[in-house]
């Protein structure tokens, strides 16, 4: 595997989360295949899952791991070809690509929208700028438009907690007084497509999601409606896609309550806001599975990791 940018780079959905399962009882079987490899992780934003779940991840794997708080610390990167550098970019993507390639065998990226020009935030500069000028794999700890990893950790913790044959799978949109990327939804959404499951993707109108990833899917704008008899709940805000990245409703009656829950299984890919984004009785309550996805990320990020080990 060259990189791993997006849930398409999972060559097989079921073949990865059953090895991930595999893996999670023997973490150690695979730590010689990163002897000698480094894996370097470049991280233009805040992290507390992804930063150390994958650093684990590595380790498990037997590699070495450099880290990097690029966005407070780097060079500020220019991005476009033929750039005149006299204003406030210091070093080009070309040159801090190739560089960071040196020092390591796979290099990982965070690197997330400013919600402000969708056309910038869709074209991927820093994820596909690093990808286009490394030389080696580069992986995606979250970019603009996708958050793989977190997908792939999903789909392990659906198929540790699923019973049925087909499952209901509902995408519910919660409030957020922040504008927040559509990174985790999109690739929610396009990891659920590859599932046998009834998925339904329910917000308010006028929130509707790329419509290139939501094609084919189910769009209720009636929560209840959605949610009725739904076996796993996964709630995320995401900002207006249209209107881009303004915050255009925080209606509190979209919340995740214990009472809306009913009997399903609670997801989020956390950070979460309390009582915001979920009331307090769901997160602490023992329908909630978001510290197994939490726990979940290290498996994704091994999974990868060790199918592109496999493949230098
Ligand atoms: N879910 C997730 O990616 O968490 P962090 O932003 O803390 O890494």
């Amino acid at each position: 595997m060259k990189h791993f940018l997006t849930v398409n780079d999972i060559e097989s959905l079921p073949d990865w989360v059953d090895e991930a399962i595999t893996l999670k009882q023997n973490p150690y079987q695979f730590e010689d295949l990163g002897k000698h490899k480094t894996v370097c992780l470049l991280f233009f934003n805040n992290s507390l899952r992804t930063r150390l779940s994958t650093q684990k991840a590595a380790m498990n794997l037997g590699m070495e791991v450099m880290i990097m708080n690029f966005g407070n610390e780097g060079w500020i990167l220019e991005y476009q070809d033929g750039a005149i550098m006299d204003q406030g970019t210091s070093e080009h993507i070309k040159e801090a690509a190739q560089v960071v390639s040196q020092y390591c065998d796979i290099v990982a990226i965070r690197a997330f929208p400013d919600l402000k020009d969708k056309a910038k935030d869709e074209a991927e500069e820093v994820l596909n700028g690093f990808a286009k000028y490394a030389s080696v794999p580069v992986v995606n700890m979250e970019s603009s438009t996708g958050h793989p990893l977190q997908a792939l950790a999903d789909a392990i913790t659906l198929a540790e907690h699923n019973k049925k044959s087909r499952p209901k799978v509902v995408l519910s949109w919660a409030p957020h007084p922040k504008a927040l990327p559509h990174a985790v939804a999109n690739s929610f959404t396009q990891m659920m497509k590859l599932q046998d499951a009834e998925f339904i993707i329910t917000h308010p109108k006028g929130y509707e999601l790329n419509p290139n990833i939501t094609k084919g899917c189910q769009i209720e704008y009636d929560q209840d409606k959605a949610l009725k008899d739904a076996d796993f709940v996964y709630v995320k805000n995401w900002s207006n896609y249209n209107d881009y990245g303004k915050v255009l409703n925080q209606d509190l009656n979209w919340t995740m309550t214990q009472q809306k829950l009913g009997q399903a299984k609670f997801m989020h890919c956390l950070p979460v806001r309390r009582n915001v984004v979920v009331e307090d009785a769901v997160l602490d309550g023992n329908q909630s599975l978001v510290i197994n996805q939490a726990q979940n990320r290290t498996f994704s990020a091994q999974i990868v990791l060790k199918k592109i080990l496999e493949s230098l």
